[in-house]
């Protein structure tokens, strides 16, 4: 297990957002075929607007790449502007007129759900799996909608949203988190780890703890993030609030 993942810290979330797209953009220029991993949240906007500007100044094209999301509400319509299939469109697939045959959601409606969620991991593994995982982090260490408990084996099922994601969601639902879902699909946390490289962004004080109990605490499925230890390419991009409680092992610090 490592102690010390790849870690770069940036003065701003802007710079740190311009450095994942950067990232983002070198994956997709050597392999352009490549399936990546998304995340929604606030996080990668920053991200998908660095991304967007690398496509329109021609340095890539996202036309051969595949896309499977970490997560999606459990019964939100894709039109539902809350769905996360509405904020991809609006970020990313949208801007950069993606092929919706080339993007793909985690199943998240129909009676048979339960059955049907690890069908995802068999989607995922008959494009070749995912070769850049994109993940933010939640204030209790969730990674995709993988709450505290979630065993480290899970494949993509549908999660019991906690009281304090749903608080933590609440602003995207006019501040009333009475209106989040209580489930969600999410890749499991095996699903993720079979991602060939993970690049996790972290930005803003709010997740200073978050972070420090992923890479510093003990590896326990009550800080879910902590399994990212023990995979082979992690990289954390980070802003300066966000690695507060982590010592840099390499990138740039500016101070
Ligand atoms: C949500 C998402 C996660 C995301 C996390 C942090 O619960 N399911 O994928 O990483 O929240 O979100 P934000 O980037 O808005 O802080």
């Amino acid at each position: 297990m490592r102690e010390v993942m790849d870690l770069e810290v940036f003065a701003t979330a802007e710079e740190a957002g311009a450095r994942v797209a950067d990232l983002a953009a070198q994956q997709v220029e050597n392999f352009p075929r490549s399936v990546l991993g998304l995340a929604t949240g606030s996080t990668p906007i920053p991200i998908y607007e660095g991304i967007v500007r690398h496509v329109r100044a021609g340095r890539i094209t996202l036309a051969q790449v595949t896309t499977f999301n970490l997560d999606e509400y459990v019964g939100l319509g894709p039109d539902d502007p809350h769905s996360f299939a509405f904020y991809m469109r609006q970020h990313l697939f949208g801007p950069l007129a993606l092929n919706p045959a080339q993007t793909f959601m985690p199943p998240n409606q129909g009676p048979d759900l339960k059955t049907r969620a690890p069908s995802y991991d068999r989607l995922i593994e008959g494009r070749g799996g995912i070769d850049w995982q994109l993940l933010g982090i939640g204030r209790n260490g969730h990674i995709g909608f993988n709450e505290p408990g979630t065993p480290f084996d899970s494949e993509t099922h549908i999660a019991a949203l906690s009281d304090s994601t749903r608080r933590a969601n609440a602003p995207w639902f006019d501040n009333d988190w009475d209106r989040v879902p209580r489930q969600a699909v999410t890749m499991g946390l095996a699903t993720i780890m079979r991602s060939r490289a993970i690049v996790l962004a972290a930005f803003g004080e709010d997740k200073a703890d978050a972070l420090a109990q992923a890479f510093r605490g003990p590896l326990t499925p009550e800080v879910p993030a902590s399994v990212l230890r023990s995979h082979p390419s992690v990289v954390v991009i980070a802003d300066r609030a966000a690695a507060r409680l982590l010592a840099p092992s390499r990138g740039a610090y500016p101070v």
